[in-house]
């Protein structure tokens, strides 16, 4: 089985997982024709435009991308690459797959739920405005159809994968109109689910049964902005953002990409675990239909942390990128 696949190597630490996981793959026997390519856009590309043309032309023929992180500006300059790649796309649906994994220290133990996020609207819309000096308005767009779209994804998701339970997170007891537009969505959609459970819980106190008793959740459906906080938070539960992976699925094309940023304190340092991106390309592998890879390095890489010899800082151990990488490869 060949698979051709876009290789967004990212920024930060994102070349250095790239090319690890990269490395892994092909020890594993997996055949990909990678075409790698930058995501953001050149200094002489048309204006405004922040992503690079040819990397959403490559996502578009091959369908499927593994991506690396990239930097957003804090407070002004360029708008997101990350959220343009995601919106350009249509890559509606964010699936954040959060599990312990053995031997890594952690708060819980047993944890195994999914977080669905929305991926193209709510208060990443970027339309911000100034009304008046001092006076700023960000909007906050949320529609039937999005919400409806995430919706169907997450209960057929559940459906698909055995799981059990649904909660759908919002803030509609003070965002009457958006989260409120968000949850009656999603009602309809789960009455047509009457085999899966559903529940619904404010934001605030989502965050605060999460990390007391995380163990309640299977299934979490969240519009965007509580998505990304909560997914972050998740991570904390089972040994950071090293070890959380993410996949972007739309109707067309697939992206997959680890949870994290582009980790500018140990970027360049050879520190960086790889397996959050290594984790996001078994996503990668199952949504290509190649179980049988996905499988090996999901053993391998189980195997490793069992051992836990060889991993990297962030989980507690004393090895580099490349270290772990070996030990993924030798354990294949
Ligand atoms: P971050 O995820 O880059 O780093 C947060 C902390 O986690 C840091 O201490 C970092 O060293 C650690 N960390 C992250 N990934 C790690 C890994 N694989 N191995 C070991 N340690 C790891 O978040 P931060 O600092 O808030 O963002 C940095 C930049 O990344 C920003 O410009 C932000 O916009 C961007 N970003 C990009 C994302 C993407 O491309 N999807 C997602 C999140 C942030």
């Amino acid at each position: 089985m060949k698979h051709k696949v876009t290789l967004i190597p990212g920024e930060g630490i994102g070349p250095e997982v790239a090319s690890a996981t990269r490395r892994v793959l092909e020890a594993a026997g997996v055949q990909i024709d990678w075409e790698e390519i930058a995501g953001r856009a050149g200094a002489s590309s048309d204006q405004g435009q922040v992503v690079n043309q040819a990397a959403v032309d490559s996502v578009r023929k091959n369908r499927v991308a593994l991506k690396g992180p990239m930097a957003t500006a804090i407070a002004g300059g360029a708008p997101s690459v990350n959220v343009a790649l995601r919106k350009t796309l249509d890559l509606y649906a964010n699936l954040r797959p959060v599990r312990n994994l053995p031997g890594v220290k952690s708060h819980f133990e047993n944890v195994d739920l999914i977080l669905v996020r929305e991926n193209t609207e709510d208060l990443y819309s970027g339309l911000e405005h100034e009304v008046v000096p001092g006076v700023v308005e960000s909007l906050k767009i949320i529609t039937e159809k999005a919400s409806t779209r995430i919706a169907r994804f997450a209960f057929q998701y559940a459906k698909l994968h055995g799981r059990k339970k649904v909660h759908a997170i919002h803030k509609a007891n003070i965002m009457k109109l958006s989260d409120g537009l968000f949850l009656k969505s999603v009602r309809t959609v789960a009455a047509q689910f009457p085999e899966i459970q559903y529940k619904e819980l404010i934001v605030d106190n989502a965050c605060m049964q999460m990390v007391m008793d995380p163990l309640q959740f299977d299934l979490l459906l969240l519009p965007n902005l509580y998505g990304d906080v909560m997914s972050d938070l998740a991570a904390g539960l089972v040994g950071g953002l090293g070890v959380v992976p993410s996949a972007n699925i739309g109707d067309e094309c697939a992206m997959f990409e680890a949870v994290h940023g582009t980790a500018p304190d140990i970027a360049g340092k050879g520190l960086a675990n790889p397996t959050a991106l290594l984790m996001s390309s078994i996503l990668m592998l199952d949504h290509l239909g190649n179980r049988p890879a996905a499988k090996r390095i999901e053993d391998a890489l189980e195997r490793v942390y069992c051992e836990a010899k060889h991993i990297t800082r962030d989980v507690g151990g004393k090895a580099g990128t490349n270290e772990f990488a070996d030990a993924v490869i030798a354990a294949l």
